[in-house]
Formats: C-alpha cells, structure tokens, sequence
C-alpha cells in the first residue's frame, strides 16, 4: 500500500512535505537563486527550465509521481512556509524483490556547512524506511564532489562501485561513484 497522505515532518530548524502544483513559486525561487552553483551538478537546462510555469508542470508531475508512490520529492521549508531551504529527491520508486530507489538532494546556498542537509536528508531516509518500507536507497556522486560524498559518508552510505560516462550533467557525460544504504530493519 502506498502513503498517499502528504507527509508534514517538522524538526526544530525546517518542515519537511512535498510540494503541491499551486505552490510552484518556492521552488522557482529556490532554482532562481541557486542556479550558478547547481548548473555544474545537474543536466544542462534551458531557459524555458526556470520559468514558473514550468516548475508547475514538473509538481504537476512529481505530485502524480508521488501519488502514485513512485516518487518522493520532499522540499525542506522554514516553518513560515515562506522559503524553500533544501530539495530531497527519493525517485524511481520499484517495490517488488528489489524495494529500492534514488536519492538526489541539495541545500539553499546561504545553508550549506550548516549541517541543515545532513538533517533534512536524515530525516526523509526515515520516512522512506520506515514509512515507504524501502530496503535500499542508492545515491550517486562525480568524484570531485566532495561534500557530496562527506554527506553520504556521514548518513551511512557504503561505496559499491564506479560507473563510467555514468549520468550526462552540465552537456557532458561523467563518471560517478555509487553508493548505498540498507534498510536496518531486517524484515524490510
Ligand atoms: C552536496 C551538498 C548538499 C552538501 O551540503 P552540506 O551543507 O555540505 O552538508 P551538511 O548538511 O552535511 O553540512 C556539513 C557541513 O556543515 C558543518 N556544520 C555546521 N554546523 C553543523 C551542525 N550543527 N551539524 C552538522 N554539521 C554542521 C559541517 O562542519 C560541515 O562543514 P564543512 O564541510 O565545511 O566541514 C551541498 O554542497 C549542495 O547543495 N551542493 C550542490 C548540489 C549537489 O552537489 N548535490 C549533490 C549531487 S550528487
């Protein structure tokens, strides 16, 4: 069965929830004000990326995605509503023997070296363990990304290979190491 209710996590510094298609502005903002420092991490976008319509259509999507318990995009948000802080993808939602998914993730620019995505991050992996009932989440990082791969360290992720010309970010085809983390419930 899938969790269809739209979760509503608040810890003392953030809300975590998904976003819903008539609350596209906060995360327009967010792409807006974090362009420069996403666009080397992420695929190459088009101008027609940033406009809010856009960003309609794509909640419009992941809001389906998440109903349909193959997604779960959570955006971390100031208790006011007002700012979107962080993003935390789990995405390519399989249930059957293999229980798994994706994780992408990243922070508003003024709170990185906050410890505010170790938080955020932490508390969506418990939503989707304990919650969604997932057994693996796998999360991927370019060599160079160093605080990439110091936050999935911290979370518990392990190392299981490197794949080459793995995803194509910025127009070009990179390396990436994978990792993962196991569910620690052994029934799960
Ligand atoms: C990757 C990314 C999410 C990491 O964010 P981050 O802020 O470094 O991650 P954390 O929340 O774990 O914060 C760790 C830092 O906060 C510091 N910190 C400050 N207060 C802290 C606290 N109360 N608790 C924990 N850490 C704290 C730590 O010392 C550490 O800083 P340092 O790395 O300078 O030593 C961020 O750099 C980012 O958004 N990058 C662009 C997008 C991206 O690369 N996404 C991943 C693609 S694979």
């Amino acid at each position: 069965m899938f969790v269809t209710e739209i979760p509503s996590i608040k810890t003392e510094r953030f809300l975590l929830t998904v976003l819903r298609p008539e609350e596209a502005e906060l995360i327009h903002k967010y792409y807006l004000e974090n362009r420069n420092r996403l666009a080397p991490v992420e695929p190459e976008r088009n101008e027609d990326f940033y406009t809010l319509d856009s960003w309609r259509g794509r909640l419009i999507a992941s809001y389906t995605n998440f109903k349909c318990g193959t997604a779960v995009n959570f955006v971390a948000l100031s208790h006011d509503r007002s700012k979107m802080l962080a993003g935390c993808n789990f995405t390519g939602i399989v249930m059957g023997p293999l229980r798994a998914c994706y994780l992408g993730y990243s922070v508003d620019k003024d709170h990185e070296g906050t410890g505010l995505m170790f938080e955020v991050v932490s508390a969506g992996i418990k939503h989707i363990f304990e919650k969604v009932k997932l057994h693996r989440i796998m999360a991927n990082y370019m060599p160079e990304n160093e605080r990439s791969a110091n936050l999935l360290k911290k979370l518990g992720f392990e190392r299981e290979g490197f794949a080459r010309s793995y995803l194509k970010i910025a127009g070009r085809w990179r390396d990436h190491v994978l990792n993962s983390l196991l569910n620690p419930d052994p029934e799960l």
